[in-house]
């Protein structure tokens, strides 16, 4: 039986949680619980309010959604707003708990009419899933079979009308049947300073700390585009307020604490940095492949391509060429190294690792 999170605006991230550690989480598992409340994303929040008004103008359920964007950008935020803004539970699950079609039956078949149904990692079910997930997206009916061989039966089920929303940091590993059944397909991008400074400024009036407009952007400029990680590093800088006896946050400790912590001015932390120097001081700049870069790096490659290089490449960093990353001017004037990569003459760029680029599709 695949595990599930069910409730109206359940944030998910609370499941495992004890309760000593609950009191200190607290502070960063809150979500906004409305489209109102939702900073940024103008574009598809637009748009699902007209889809909500459509749907329920209609009595019918909403349409199936697929949110695709880097992570911490808030597409289960966002999964949960929709259910509670349409009144409904939300069941969520995510795409590698669901091993069997039966994992995915027992769901489908208990949810009620209209409501939402959460698969995040959307791009990680396995085949049989996805195939049985077809119909029951377009007719909302499923095909159960009973017994085996010869003598297996097949009996169709009609479900309750629902909506799925899945969610997915690599839409480029969604197969084109799954796709194309979403009525909607919304791809989040990374937030403006001035949006994570808001953000973090609901947080702080929620908490009475008190911190300037300037600070706020300090912080938000260093976030990487994304709300997760400017709620973190407010955390740890109102942490270190708090150390020092502070109480007020002031620009000053912001930038301190956030240079203790290893973020530099353009946000880049330890990791990023350790990207972009390995390409540029031991492949000349590049191009390389992701799986020598992982592997050099000891990181996974799944993380290296949906945590780092989107910001990487959003930033101005890294490029991805049909002959693998390469790092720009932009990071050469970054680390003070003078600019001289020959990109016709590979040299030591040769990859050290077999390069198996399948079923990314969108891979160099
Ligand atoms: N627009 C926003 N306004 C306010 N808070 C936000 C916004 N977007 C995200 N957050 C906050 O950022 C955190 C991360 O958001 P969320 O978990 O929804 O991201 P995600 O896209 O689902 O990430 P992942 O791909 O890792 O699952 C949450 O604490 C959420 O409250
Ligand atoms: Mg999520």
């Amino acid at each position: 039986m695949p595990r599930t999170g069910t409730g109206s605006g359940s944030t998910g991230d609370e499941r495992f949680v004890s309760p000593e550690q609950r009191e200190v989480s607290a502070f960063t598992t809150k979500r906004p619980d409305s489209l109102e409340a939702f900073v940024g994303q103008e574009g598809p929040v637009a748009n699902i309010r007209v889809m909500l008004t459509a749907a329920q103008k209609r009595g019918a359920a909403l349409e199936h959604i697929l949110f695709a964007g880097p992570p911490g950008l808030g597409k289960t935020t966002l999964a949960n707003i929709i259910a509670r803004e349409l009144g409904v539970n939300l069941t969520s699950t995510t795409g590698p708990l669901l091993e069997r079609p039966g994992d995915l039956l027992a769901i489908l078949t208990s949810l009620h009419e209209r409501q939402v149904f959460f698969i995040d990692e959307i791009h990680r079910l396995n085949r049989a899933v996805e195939e049985t997930l077809y119909s029951a997206m377009e007719q909302y009916k499923v095909d159960v079979i009973i017994g085996k061989g010869p003598g297996a039966k097949t009996i169709p089920l009609n479900l309750s009308p629902f909506t799925l929303i899945g969610a997915t940091t690599r839409s480029g590993l969604l197969t084109a049947p799954l796709r194309d059944r979403f009525g909607a397909m919304f791809h989040l991008s990374f937030y403006a300073p001035e949006e994570l400074a808001q953000i973090i400024g609901r947080k702080a009036l929620e908490h009475d700390i008190k911190i300037s407009d300037e600070c706020l952007l300090s912080i938000a400029r260093k976030s990487r585009g994304t709300p997760r990680v400017a709620l973190r590093l407010f955390k740890r800088v109102w942490d270190f307020a708090v150390v020092a006896g502070d109480t007020e946050v002031t620009t000053k400790l912001a930038e301190e604490s956030l240079e203790r912590l290893g973020i530099s001015d353009e946000g880049l932390d330890e990791m990023d940095r350790r990207i972009l120097m390995l390409i540029l001081k031991n492949f000349n700049g590049g191009p390389v492949g992701i799986s020598t870069i992982a592997a050099v790096l000891n990181e996974e490659r799944d993380t290296i391509e949906d945590v780092y290089e989107p910001y990487l490449m959003k930033a101005g960093f890294l490029e991805k060429t049909s002959r693998g990353r390469c790092v720009t001017q932009k990071a050469y004037d970054y680390f003070k190294v003078p600019y001289t990569p020959d990109r016709f003459n590979p040299g030591p760029s040769v990859p050290l690792f077999e390069e198996s680029e399948s079923g990314s599709g969108e891979d160099a």
